[in-house]
């Protein structure tokens, strides 16, 4: 019994779940899994081509694709932001499951870039109407979405909710210093989302996972709090809310991902004893292409498993996962019942992996809006 706030006051009884609300527990089941029936995508419309990058730093159109294969990125306008590009992929992952907004219990918002500091992804419940959902952001850079699908799929499993909204939707074209030839031409702004359903363990669709973080090398890529002080009185000063643009050491960050993404999908190969081989798919953070060569070698998966479309989107951060897969899903390419190689990395430094096997229905694969 909890002590009570006021001596000798009775401490209020503990409210009793109801089954109507999503943090009700539900009695043990047999739904031990987390089913990937559902995604959605959205894009800025403003599509920046390398070419028209030459009228801001001295680059070249050579220069970016022949070191990244970036071919362009979009650019969010005015009345773009993550609320509306998160709420819009989210709401095509919910419309490719044939969930009702109402079905929803819990929405997790990775994103580095928040429309509010105090959290996104309410505004993205309220835009959706899913009222009876919790609705929380999570950080973890370019990773996020990762963690963000192992987080959701752990409180599925736990029969803690049924129905999640797991997206990722940065807007880092606010953050790029644009003026620093070295880091905006790598990155872009868009969301992508995945509608995660409790199921039967046998049909998992989180096969097996590995999440790490480092902070020893945070240094490597920041996106940091600036250190602007401004006096209050007498002897006190407080510091100015506002961050300083992206800064990243780009061979750091380059030798971290072709040295821990091999290492942590090699983990969870052998951890399952699934074969390179048997991988329907390698589905990467979208960074660098030579990172995902690189990837692929490790693990001989011939180009055409290898899902990339760098060459128009450039890095969206915590959107490019399921930017990719919703792409793969709506044209064909990922399939009912295949196996994905995912892995995350990204600053914290963190970095993460997944063994997925993706389940939407195929049938909902053409009347789904993009
Ligand atoms: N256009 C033209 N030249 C550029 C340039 C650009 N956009 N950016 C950098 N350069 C120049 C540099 O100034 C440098 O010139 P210098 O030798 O005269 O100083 C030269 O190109 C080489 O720079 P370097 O940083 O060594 O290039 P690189 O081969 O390491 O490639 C990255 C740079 C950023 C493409 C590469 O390091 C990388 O992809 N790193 C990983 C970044 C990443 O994935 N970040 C996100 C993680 S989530």
């Amino acid at each position: 019994m909890p002590e009570p706030l006021v001596p000798g006051a009775q401490p209020a009884p503990a409210p009793q779940p109801s089954p109507d609300e999503p943090s009700a527990l539900l009695s043990p089941t047999s739904l031990q899994g987390a089913a990937l029936v559902g995604c959605g995508s959205a894009l800025p419309v403003a599509s920046l081509s390398n070419g028209e990058l030459i009228g801001l730093v001295d680059t070249s159109d050579e220069w970016i694709r022949s070191r990244t294969g970036i071919g362009a990125r979009r650019v969010a306008g005015p009345g773009e932001t993550v609320t509306s590009l998160a709420a819009e992929a989210a709401g095509a992952a919910l419309a490719y499951a044939g969930w009702l907004p109402a079905d929803v219990d819990l929405i997790l918002l990775a994103t580095s870039s928040p429309d509010d500091l105090f959290g996104t992804a309410p505004r993205v419940q309220a835009a959706l109407g899913a009222n009876r959902a919790v609705a929380f952001d999570l950080t973890a850079a370019c990773s996020g979405f990762l963690f963000a699908l192992i987080t959701a799929a752990q409180y599925l499993r736990s029969g803690s909710f049924r129905r999640a909204l797991v997206i990722g939707a940065d807007q880092l074209s606010r953050w790029v210093d644009w003026e620093d030839r070295r880091t905006c031409v790598l990155f872009g702004d868009g969301a992508g989302a995945v509608a995660l359903q409790a199921c039967e363990a046998a049909a998992d669709g989180v096969l097996a996972f590995r999440m790490h973080s480092d902070g020893s090398r945070n240094a490597c890529l920041t996106l940091a709090q600036g250190e602007q002080q401004r006096p209050l009185v007498g002897q006190y000063s407080a510091q100015v809310g506002g961050f300083s643009p992206i800064r990243m050491n780009g061979q750091e960050v380059y030798k971290f991902a072709v040295r821990e993404v091999p290492a942590v999908l090699a983990a969870l190969l052998a951890h399952t004893g699934i074969a390179a081989a048997d991988l329907d798919w390698l589905l990467l953070h979208q960074a660098n292409q030579r990172i995902l060569d690189a990837v692929a070698d490790r693990f001989a998966m011939p180009p055409e498993r290898v899902l990339s479309n760098l060459a128009s989107y450039g890095n969206t951060s915590a959107a490019t996962i399921p930017l990719m897969l919703d792409e793969a899903v709506r044209d064909g390419r990922i399939q009912p019942g295949h196996l994905i190689a995912s892995s995350g990395f990204g600053a914290g430094l963190s970095w993460g992996g997944a063994l997925l096997r993706w389940q939407g229905r195929p049938g909902l694969r053409m009347n789904a809006t993009a």
